[in-house]
């Protein structure tokens, strides 16, 4: 298999800044794959996927943007791989079928899909119940089996619940920003809740499976134009690549 930097930088150590020092926290979904952050509301979430997205426009690959809110990123709009509001349906099916098919018939080049998503609880509860259980069962399988085939889930949420995701087990990495609830804590972070502190926006902490808990802040978008402008372009390239 082809080898892609599947690294990202999800902020600076909290401890080393208030030294003056700035030190990348960085999560690879090769070592842990899939990232699971919940906050919430106003904590940062949207402002850490785009920084997030940044770095992603600038990777090999392909990059899917599921944003069920629809009004943080009003630029991207008219992009084929921006999806809002009930659309966020179809980057799931998308990112479901590629899977599948790259299962059947493995390449060995294949390239990165990057599956992000703002607000999926928001997504799931404007369905039914029913409805719910299947998004829910395509995005188990694609944590579960899309690391084998270079697919990789960032998933935002305002709430870490078992009724929006069946489980953390597949989300090789969790962030938490703010003031997180019981429940959010539990699920992210279940060996460290003693841990886990309330925090201002932007801040918070990173578990990594097999290297444990940190703190972290998101650093500043020195300037979020540019970086749209550049997600704007990888959202536009071509099709998905089985
Ligand atoms: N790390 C940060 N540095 C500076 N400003 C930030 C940071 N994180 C968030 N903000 C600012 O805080 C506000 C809320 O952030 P954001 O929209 O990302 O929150 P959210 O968690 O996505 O909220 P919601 O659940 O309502 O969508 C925004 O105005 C954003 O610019
Ligand atoms: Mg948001």
């Amino acid at each position: 298999m082809m080898k892609f930097d599947n690294s990202l930088c999800v902020g600076v150590e909290q401890s080393a800044l208030a030294l003056g020092l700035m030190i990348p926290q960085r999560i690879d979904f090769d070592r842990a794959p899939h990232l699971l952050i919940a906050a919430p509301s106003g904590s940062g979430k949207t402002y850490l996927l785009t920084y997030l997205l940044g770095q992603l426009a600038k990777k090999p690959g392909t990059l899917l943007l599921a944003d069920f809110k629809g009004v943080d990123f009003l630029a991207l709009d008219g992009c084929q791989h921006y999806y809002k509001h009930t659309a966020v349906e179809n980057a799931l099916q998308s990112a479901f079928d590629t899977m599948q098919e790259r299962m059947a018939d493995p390449q060995p080049d294949a390239e990165p899909i990057y599956f992000v998503i703002d607000e999926w609880a928001g997504f799931l509860s404007l369905h039914p119940k029913k409805e719910q259980e299947d998004y829910k069962q395509k995005m188990a399988s694609i944590l579960m089996l899309g690391r084998g085939v270079q697919v990789f889930v960032i998933m935002a949420l305002q709430r870490a619940d078992a009724a929006y995701i069946s489980g953390r087990d597949n989300f090789g990495n969790c962030i938490g920003l703010g003031t997180l609830s019981r429940e959010s804590m539990r699920m992210l972070f279940p060996d460290d809740t003693d841990k886990i502190q309330p925090k201002p926006r932007g801040r918070g902490y990173l578990h990594i499976d097999g290297k444990g808990l940190s703190e972290i802040v998101v650093p500043r978008l020195r300037d979020r134009e540019a970086t749209m402008q550049v997600v704007r372009q990888k959202l536009s390239n071509g099709r998905l690549k089985a």
